[in-house]
């Protein structure tokens, strides 16, 4: 269903993408799905963001709730790796911005320390386009609309003296996501896996919750279609691709 939405001025175009603003929205990858490629949604607020696995996400006012449009080609196999280049992209945005401090946990969240900073929902409503929802919290209050996110996201305007307004963000996160893109296009997706993989560094010792069933092991790297890598500890190595792990811990 379409959202009760309040758009906000003219669309405003950066780095060849053209960007639709919203102060209200259910949920932006919902209003990016009837776009074409290289168009993106922003809104100032969710009020039915949607997380992985039918997940809420909260998305209050203060953070980045974005989604942009991008041509996948017919390759399905690059199209399933596309979630770990967009994290990618936002990891390449949050180091042009400042932040250090910071990694990319395989799919893709961005985590500091062992808080939440930024989470990614993939879509494809249509063939050979994908949604990218990209939410990075800024300066929302996440535990206050949910309290059981407390110490468990944390925000930019905690780590940076200045983060961008949530515009400039939108054009860098987008600048980025472009790039990584055109990258893919060019070199396929193992051109970025040596970056995707420094983004994460391993080994490390993670349990993985594939819909009820746990596996323990050793992470030990992505694989060329986006895919994890788990070394058990009798020494089986299996492989996981990001739709069959509903969760994943880190084991320190
Ligand atoms: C997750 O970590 O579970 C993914 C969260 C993705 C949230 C973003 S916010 C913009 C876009 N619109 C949505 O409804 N979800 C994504």
């Amino acid at each position: 269903m379409m959202a009760r939405s309040e758009i906000v001025g003219r669309p405003f175009l950066c780095d060849g993408w053209r960007v639709h603003e919203f102060a209200v929205a259910n949920s932006t990858n919902l209003l990016a799905a009837k776009l074409p490629a290289w168009e993106a949604v922003r809104a100032d607020r969710q009020t039915a963001g949607r997380g992985r696995f039918d997940r809420g996400w909260v998305s209050d006012e203060g953070g980045l709730w974005l989604s942009a449009v991008v041509p996948t080609g017919p390759n399905a196999a690059e199209t399933r790796a596309l979630p770990l280049a967009v994290g990618l992209a936002v990891c390449d945005a949050l180091q042009s911005i400042g932040l250090q401090q910071f990694r990319l946990r395989w799919p893709n969240d961005v985590l500091v320390e062992n808080r939440k900073l930024a989470g990614l929902l993939l879509d494809q409503f249509v063939p050979e386009l994908a949604v990218a929802g990209i939410g990075i919290n800024v300066s929302n209050h996440p535990e206050i609309h949910d309290p059981a996110l407390k110490n468990q996201t944390a925000r930019l305007a905690d780590l940076l003296a200045a983060p961008p307004d949530l515009r400039r963000l939108t054009q860098i996160v987008l600048g980025h996501l472009r790039r990584v893109v055109h990258q893919m296009q060019a070199g396929g997706f193992t051109s970025l896996l040596p970056r995707i993989n420094l983004l994460w560094g391993g080994p490390r010792r993670v349990q993985l919750d594939l819909d009820g069933e746990l596996r323990l092991g050793t992470f030990t790297g992505v694989g060329q279609e986006g895919e994890l890598a788990l070394l058990s500890d009798g020494g089986q190595k299996t492989t996981y691709h990001p739709w069959q792990v509903r969760q994943l811990q880190e084991i320190h």
